[in-house]
């Protein structure tokens, strides 16, 4: 196991967000803190909603493209950026299994991904399993290279970005892919906005409770008195930016303490805080955005009833 985020760099890095976040106007926090081990077993609760279609279209397009993937690329190491369970990836393992010797799960969830991978090597003992807990936004240079590798990142993750940061982040990625190495990921599609919109609203209240769940770290790891229960979920369709966006409402006026940042923040009644952005796609877009950071799209494939996209790009000739 690597970890190029200790405890203390994960403190050090949620304190800066947190104070950027809460003393900007308006009020946003990132997404990627919402993935404490409670809030990835979270997430895996999200992928079996009825309501949630991502993860199920994303696992029937792999099922039925998983061969067609290994014989194109034919790679000895899959690489996967925000892994989580890694549930989906064991379509990828069978299939590439033939030419497959590595393993390299990367998250920012460290305890839930060391947990995972550790399923993993017990279910494929001739893999080896090297998982690395890191910040795909800070560390991709740090990454493992050599040999021909499939760089997976599975799940429409690549929405959670804005859209200068994941041109960045492709640019990036970009310059770390040798001749040979492959990106594939998984990008939602632009579909009816009730659709969209009650994805991220469940009747179970799941989603409310992964959305609340970045107050909690922030209590947990920074000393915080955000009372969870005093903000509403709340999930809007942005159709200029073509993004569904969740907000966290302030039930009341009321004032947070956090400790670790010597910082007191008040919260009018009604307030919203952005707390995640999930952006849609057209193929013509992520044809575009790939190809701003010299990369070609070789495939896009689509579930049958069209919601979701498993694309399949390499580096521009
Ligand atoms: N790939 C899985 C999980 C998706 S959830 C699937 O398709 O179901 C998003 C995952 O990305 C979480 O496990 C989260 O911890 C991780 N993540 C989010 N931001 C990250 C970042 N900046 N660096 C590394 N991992 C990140
Ligand atoms: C991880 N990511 C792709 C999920 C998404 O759909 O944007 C996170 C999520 N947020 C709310 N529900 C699921």
């Amino acid at each position: 196991m690597d970890r190029f985020l200790t405890a203390d760099d994960l403190e050090k890095a949620l304190r800066q967000d947190v104070m950027d976040g809460l003393t900007g106007e308006p009020k946003t926090l990132p997404a990627k803190w919402f993935y404490d081990e409670r809030g990835s077993a979270l997430f895996e609760d999200i992928t079996r909603l009825p309501e949630y279609y991502p993860t199920r279209a994303e696992r029937a397009i792999l099922a039925e493209r998983a061969p067609e993937i290994a014989i194109a690329t034919r790679v000895d190491t899959l690489l996967e950026l925000g892994a989580g369970s890694g549930e989906k990836t064991r379509i990828l393992l069978d299939a590439l299994g033939g030419t497959l010797s590595d393993y390299v799960p990367v998250d920012v969830s460290g305890d839930f991904l060391i947990a995972a991978a550790d399923q993993i090597a017990h279910d494929y003992p001739a893999l080896t399993v090297r998982a690395v807990v890191a910040d795909y936004e800070q560390h991709l240079d740090l990454l493992p290279t050599g040999g021909k590798r499939l760089i997976a990142f599975l799940g429409g993750t690549i929405g959670n970005m804005l859209p200068a940061q994941r041109i960045h982040f492709l640019q990036g990625l970009r310059e770390t892919m040798a001749p040979g190495d492959t990106l594939l990921f998984g990008a939602d599609l632009i579909k009816e906005e009730d659709r969209l919109v009650r994805a991220y609203d469940d009747s179970f209240g799941v989603t409310a409770e992964f959305n609340r769940n970045v107050l909690r770290v922030i209590n947990s790891r920074l000393g915080g008195d955000f009372v969870a229960e005093a903000y509403e979920h709340v999930a809007v369709w942005d159709a200029q930016n073509e993004w569904v966006e969740m907000r966290l409402r302030s039930a009341a006026d009321q004032t947070v303490r956090i400790e670790a940042l010597d910082l007191t923040v008040r919260f009018a009644e009604g307030e919203e805080m952005r707390t995640e952005i999930s952006s849609k796609f057209r193929e013509e877009r992520l044809r575009a955005e790939l190809g701003a950071a010299a990369l070609t799209l070789d495939r896009c494939w689509t579930d049958a009833a069209g919601d979701f996209a498993l694309v399949l790009a390499g580096p521009a000739a």
